[in-house]
């Protein structure tokens, strides 16, 4: 079984950028579907008790669709989560450096990430990611993530699904990622990632219900690993 993570922040906590009305829905009802489903079909795909990171990879090995798109759905959610701040700040020396190199400056980052976001075709998600070939902007469509992909590793996230925007934007998704990027989006947690895809500590892992109550969040050895 795989829980409903607990928002980080509280349902008002990042507005104007995005509205409590805006996070109950997408938490409480779509985050909250996409776990049932994934409880309701990981058994049947023997992957009951397994962690979320496992069955989204098995189900995807194994062609378990249905289970895949909920199961990796989940799993997006709860991460998106974290790459949200009520104060977003600036990134680290370390961070606005990766980024400086990557891209030029943190600005022109933003504005790819602004832009893959905005001009990706339907659902979807737009990434920061780090591989190989240092940081990218890359956008995955309707369920599918990072979890699947060799190699790469995931820094920050935002949702392209209109629900996740569309009580505060209606259709405009470029205001919604311009306003994010500035606003909200969680340096800290992406830095945190990245030291991770270092070998220095440990990365998002989707929490088990002792995590989300708030004991072992942070705590050493609960993170999933980057790609060898
Ligand atoms: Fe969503």
């Amino acid at each position: 079984m795989i829980i409903l993570p607990k928002l980080p922040y509280g349902y008002a906590a990042l507005a104007p950028t995005l509205s409590a009305n805006t996070l109950h829905t997408h938490h409480d009802k779509h985050h909250r579907i996409y776990v049932d489903k994934t409880n309701e079909l990981a058994p049947k795909a023997g992957l009951d008790g397994r962690p979320l990171e496992e069955v989204v990879r098995e189900a995807q090995r194994k062609g378990e669709t249905k289970l895949f798109h909920n199961a990796a759905q989940a799993w997006n959610h709860a991460f998106f989560w974290e790459c949200m701040a009520p104060k977003s700040g600036l990134p680290s020396a370390t961070l606005r450096a990766a980024l400086d190199h990557a891209f030029g400056s943190v600005d022109a980052f933003k504005d790819a990430f602004v832009t893959e976001g905005s001009e990706h075709f339907g659902s979807g998600w737009v990434w920061l990611v780090t591989g190989s070939e240092g940081l990218k902007v890359i956008s995955t469509h309707d369920a599918d993530d990072t979890l699947t992909r060799d190699g790469l590793f995931p820094l920050m996230v935002c949702d392209l699904w209109e629900h996740a925007y569309y009580l505060d934007y209606k259709n405009d998704r470029k205001t919604f990622l311009n306003r994010w990027i500035d606003e909200v989006a969680n340096w800290t947690f992406a830095e945190r990632q990245l030291a991770a895809a270092d070998g220095r500590g440990d990365g998002f892992r989707y929490p088990d219900a002792a995590e989300d109550a708030g004991a072992r969040r942070d705590a050493p050895g609960q993170g999933d690993r980057p790609p060898a």
